[in-house]
């Protein structure tokens, strides 16, 4: 549940946005936009964008969150990995939250999407409030960038200045998001190509894995790692023999697939650092968390050890990569749109 501090702090964010626009709105062109549709000239993100025409859009996305983690304190989680999952397909462009349509399959049939992402009914909240108080302006795409915040700060973790003013997608590609989602079983080598195929380096991909301290995983999702890593009927020898036995009681050698366990099981519900306590000692769960220890790449065991011995260096850390996450590959200007519905293109 969030802390009255937590919730503040939310509110401090958004409050200095507005104050600092204010100061910067003297008469230097700073480029942030109106968010008033198309037709404008901007063709930079900014965190004020909303601050004219929608003021209360993090206020309102926080709300609703507050409530929503409330309910279900997975939902935290759920809601940060769908800003990961929009952004890595085609670019932060709220691809991910389209439904089916004539015109295309949706990404969330993709593999590491179907049967496993969640959180699509409170976006839609969200949107529906957004759209009573202030119609056609809030982006579905800024709306994830602002939930993966307000899900981070309500678990305990860092905040930032989110930079606005994406547009959103008219369609979605699913074989992309099979192609550029990575799933768990890549070695740290293949885990670093990925990210920098988005922009990303090494320090991005070990603070950014540190999403993996709140949240849970499905066995299929880890699995091979209990009974057969490669092949050969043996356990991933990365695991620590005692938290294997723990898992394979959750995780059955046939069937469960769909039973779940927390990512870091340590502190499920709070961001925190100890994800990587965790991976010190053997105990992360996915095949790519312990790969970021793996002891083939010195750099990302090294960044490991820093975040596990220091949570502000990780909270500064992740801060930072969430901002630079959230800004691949945005729609502009007059690209894309303003979806009505965050499910549909308009
Ligand atoms: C480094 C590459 C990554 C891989 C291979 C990966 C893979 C996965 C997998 C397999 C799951 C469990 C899904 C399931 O079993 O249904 C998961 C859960 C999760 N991932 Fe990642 N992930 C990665 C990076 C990230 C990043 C960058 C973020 C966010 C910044 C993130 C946030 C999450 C969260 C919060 C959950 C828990 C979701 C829930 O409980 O609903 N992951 N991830």
């Amino acid at each position: 549940m969030a802390s009255k501090m937590q919730v503040l702090f939310l509110a401090f964010l958004s409050m200095t946005s507005s104050f600092i626009v204010c100061q910067a709105n003297s008469g230097y062109g700073y480029g942030f936009g109106w968010g008033s549709g198309g037709g404008n000239n901007y063709n930079s993100l900014s965190p004020y964008f909303y601050d004219f025409s929608c003021p209360q859009a993090n206020d309102i996305v926080v709300s609703v969150l507050e409530n929503a983690i409330s309910q279900d304190p997975r939902m935290a989680a759920s809601l940060l990995r769908l800003h990961f999952h929009d952004c890595f397909v085609q670019g932060c462009d709220a691809s991910i939250l389209l439904d089916d349509s004539a015109a295309f399959v949706s990404e969330k049939r993709a593999k590491p999407n179907v049967n496993s992402l969640r959180g699509f009914t409170v976006i839609d909240i969200i949107k529906a409030r957004l759209e009573e108080e202030c119609p056609e302006t809030v982006s579905c795409a800024d709306i994830l960038a602002l939930v993966a915040r307000g899900a981070t700060v309500l678990s305990g973790g860092p905040g930032w200045e989110v930079p606005l003013g994406r547009r959103d997608s008219k369609a979605a590609n699913m074989l992309l998001a099979n192609a550029t989602i990575p799933p768990p079983i890549l070695t740290a080598q293949k885990l670093i190509a990925s990210f920098k195929q988005q922009g990303l380096d090494e320090v991005d991909l070990v603070a950014l894995s540190g999403a993996h301290t709140i949240g849970v995983a499905r066995c299929t999702s880890f699995k091979a790692r209990l009974y057969s890593q490669n092949g050969n009927s043996e356990a991933d020898v990365s695991l620590e023999k005692a938290y294997l036995n723990e898992l394979k009681s959750v995780c059955p050698s046939s069937g469960g697939d769909n039973n779940i366990t927390p990512l870091d099981y340590a502190s499920p519900r709070s961001f925190d650092n100890t994800y990587y306590k965790l991976i010190l000692g053997g105990r992360g769960l996915l095949f790519t968390d312990q790969q970021l220890y793996s002891g083939n790449y010195a750099t990302l065991a090294q960044l490991v050890k820093s975040y596990a011995d220091d949570e502000g260096l990780f909270f500064d850390q992740f801060a930072k990569s969430m901002v630079k996450m959230g800004t691949i590959s945005p729609l502009l200007g007059s690209n894309g749109e303003v979806r009505k519905n965050c499910r549909r293109a308009n």
